[in-house]
């Protein structure tokens, strides 16, 4: 008799750089390490951080090992961020984002079991332009006495022709037929129209996509309406930040948000809610939005199976009466992690 020998699948560890932040940013941090080692996941985190902490017991906001370790692992997983006004940085994340040139934002939001919301059926990603538009900070007052001020917005066919490649290379991979483009041309003749023109190219490369074109107002309007029509939309700075916390508001609010800059040779996924002073150390933190945002990490590392293992086990915990209080329930953050491990099979 022949032996059948079970292969067995052998997965080489990946490093990671794990930024817990601060205020909720270590409890949820501990719950995704403690949800990673009890489904095996061939990750192994390496705990660097950046914010007020660290600033206050060294001086420095972002240590010099953050980055070391960033630029090593191209990869990193982070909790909210407090950046202390005054200090330097205009923001944390957004220095972040530009120094390691993430160019897409990616927000993904659906409807989950157990979270009630007015609107059924939203799967729906956004790609947020991430490095330029009114974001570059150029500001300045026109006049002596201050009675006026200008802010710049840069738009090029560099950043807006890999965005809008971006989400239409999403929408192929995803088999979904439609990308919608969000602009204010008719304003904007020069940037916006730019951005506009640039997405009708790039979509003649994409059989099978048609490209949708909305202007913001009409899309905010349609996205409380009919949200459920749209798969995949791309966008500017400004508008792709308002819609994206707009849309995780009609799934359950920002405690379920995951959420990802990517560039071309690295990403940084995060929560992208706040770091919630009013409850941090208390055991109450919802861990979701940084572990919905661990899934996408894994599909980006290829570990799409035990990305798949952690959502089931997560989805069946949000179908039973163990949430935290934001999601309506009165579980701590230890008791739902506890609960999804369980589930975990
Ligand atoms: P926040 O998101 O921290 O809190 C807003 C409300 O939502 C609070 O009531 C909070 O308790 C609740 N909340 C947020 N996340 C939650 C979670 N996971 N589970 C349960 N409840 C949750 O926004 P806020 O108060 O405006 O900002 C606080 C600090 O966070 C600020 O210093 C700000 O600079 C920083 N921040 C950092 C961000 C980042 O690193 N990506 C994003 C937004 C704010």
């Amino acid at each position: 008799k022949l032996k059948i020998k079970k292969r067995k699948e052998w997965f080489i560890m990946k490093k990671v750089t794990l930024i817990p932040g601060d205020g909720i940013g270590y409890e949820i941090s501990e719950s995704l390490v403690e949800i990673f080692k009890a489904a095996k996941v061939p990750v192994e985190f390496e705990t660097e951080n950046a914010g007020t902490d660290v600033y206050e017991k060294t001086g420095e906001l972002i240590p010099e090992s953050l980055y070391e370790s960033v630029e090593k692992n191209k990869i990193a997983i982070k909790g909210p961020i407090t950046t202390p006004i005054g200090k330097g940085f205009r923001s944390i994340n957004v220095y972040l984002r530009k120094k390691y040139d993430l160019y897409t934002n990616f927000r993904p939001s659906r409807n989950l079991p157990g979270i009630e919301t007015r609107y059924k059926n939203i799967e729906l990603a956004i790609f947020r332009e991430n490095t330029e538009g009114i974001y570059i900070g150029e500001e300045k007052f026109e006049d002596e006495e201050k009675t006026s001020a200008i802010a710049i917005k840069r738009i090029t066919r560099k950043g807006s022709e890999r965005i809008i490649k971006s989400a239409f290379e999403y929408a192929k991979n995803n088999k979904i037929s439609k990308v919608t483009v969000v602009h204010k041309a008719n304003i904007l003749k020069y940037t916006d129209g730019m951005f506009l023109e640039i997405a009708r190219e790039v979509a003649k490369n994409y059989e099978g996509i048609d490209l949708e074109e909305l202007i913001i107002d009409n899309m905010c309007m349609q996205l409380v309406t009919n949200p459920e029509r749209f798969k995949v939309i791309v966008t500017m700075n400004l508008y792709g930040d308002i819609l994206s916390d707009l849309v995780a508001g009609l799934v359950g609010g920002l405690g379920v948000a995951p959420g990802a800059n990517i560039g071309d040779d690295i990403a940084i996924f995060e929560a992208v809610h706040g770091s919630a002073p009013d409850i941090a150390g208390q055991n109450k933190a919802n861990p979701l939005a940084l572990l919905l945002s661990s899934l996408e990490m894994l599909k980006y590392l290829n570990l799409n199976d035990f990305a798949q293992k952690i959502e089931n086990a997560i989805l069946k915990t949000l179908e039973s009466d163990c949430k935290t209080g934001d999601l309506g329930g009165n579980a701590t953050t230890t008791e739902f992690t506890k609960k999804i491990i369980e589930n975990l099979g």
